[in-house]
């Protein structure tokens, strides 16, 4: 099937290459509020990183369809000591902008892939109450629904082709709660800094919340993680990132550039919005490659 994916280098905070209900799945992993290694210092207060999470879940209740859902995978950060409750605070956020609130599913990272801070080792230099500070190996995968979905319009045919692998679904056990999935180690500097949730998130999701030919937004696409399973699951899709210097990751990620073997031919437009000042026009091209997975 032919795919089409649309990368905007831009704030997702306004979304306005979007029409309203144009999307029928939103998958994403914000910037976590300075997290010690990717964000140190990101947001100037905490007020300021809710205030974007309020405007991100807004546009993105403007832009899913009825009965669509939204997947945000996010956790508490610890900072300077501090745990921030992140994942109650934007579950309020959600459910305010008008998401019913579904499920929470808890990802469990292997033991010994932490990256962010060993803090249990001070109980061995102080093996006394009062010491205990423990590893987290968990993220929170926050599951939000638009409305109720109207399971009689999905057409035959596609609703075939989208169907779900019951011995994967079963193997994998995607019917518990808790999702263990092993994180992706940074491939390259700009990875690094970026944290990439691993291929394994996105593609469960999609396969379980979108029909083949829908459209899968994520508003913090960093190396185009999502972008990239929604092109070899047969989904179109759109991505919103700040950074431009991640451009090129995510080209190379998502395949932009491997045009070559296979018949079908996937598009994709990359819009470089100029935010500032607003009457700056944006630059846009428009490509055709074919697919390549
Ligand atoms: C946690 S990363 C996403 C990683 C992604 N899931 C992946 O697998 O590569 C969050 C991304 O959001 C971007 N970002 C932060 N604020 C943004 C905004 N207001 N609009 C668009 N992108 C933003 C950051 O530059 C960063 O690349």
């Amino acid at each position: 099937m032919k795919t089409h994916h649309k990368i905007i280098i831009g704030d997702s905070r306004k979304m306005k290459e979007l029409d309203d209900e144009s999307i029928h799945l939103m998958i994403t992993s914000p910037p976590y509020f300075n997290a010690p290694f990717d964000y140190k210092g990101f947001y100037k207060t905490y007020d300021e990183f809710l205030q974007v999470m309020k405007d991100f879940a807004s546009e993105t209740v403007r832009v899913l369809q009825q009965g669509r859902i939204a997947c945000v995978n996010i956790d508490d950060m610890l900072v300077d000591g501090d745990k921030f409750p992140i994942v109650a605070d934007v579950t309020q956020l959600f459910i305010k902008a008008g998401f019913r609130y579904r499920d929470r599913i808890v990802w469990k990272k292997p033991e010994g892939y932490i990256r962010i801070s060993r803090r249990s080792g001070v109980m061995l230099q102080h093996p006394y109450p009062m010491y205990f500070y423990p590893d987290n190996l968990l993220e929170s995968i926050l599951i939000f629904q638009k409305g109720k979905f109207d399971y009689k319009k999905v057409d035959k045919q596609v609703k075939e082709a989208s169907k779900i692998e019951i011995s994967e679904f079963q193997q994998n056990k995607w019917f518990l709660s808790l999702w263990e999935m092993t994180n992706v180690l940074p491939a390259n500097r700009l990875e690094k800094a970026i944290a990439a949730f691993p291929k394994e998130l996105p593609s469960r999701l999609i396969k379980l919340f979108s029909f083949v030919g829908d459209t899968v937004l994520d508003p913090f696409l960093g190396s185009g993680t999502t972008m990239k399973v929604a092109r070899q699951l047969d989904r179109n899709s759109v991505g919103y990132e700040a950074n431009e210097l991640l451009l090129p990751t995510i080209k190379e990620k998502v395949g932009v550039l491997q045009g070559r073997m296979q018949e079908e031919i996937d598009e994709f437009e990359i819009i470089i919005r100029r935010d500032e000042p607003e009457t700056t026009p944006s630059e846009t091209q428009q490509l055709s490659f074919q697919r390549t997975e």
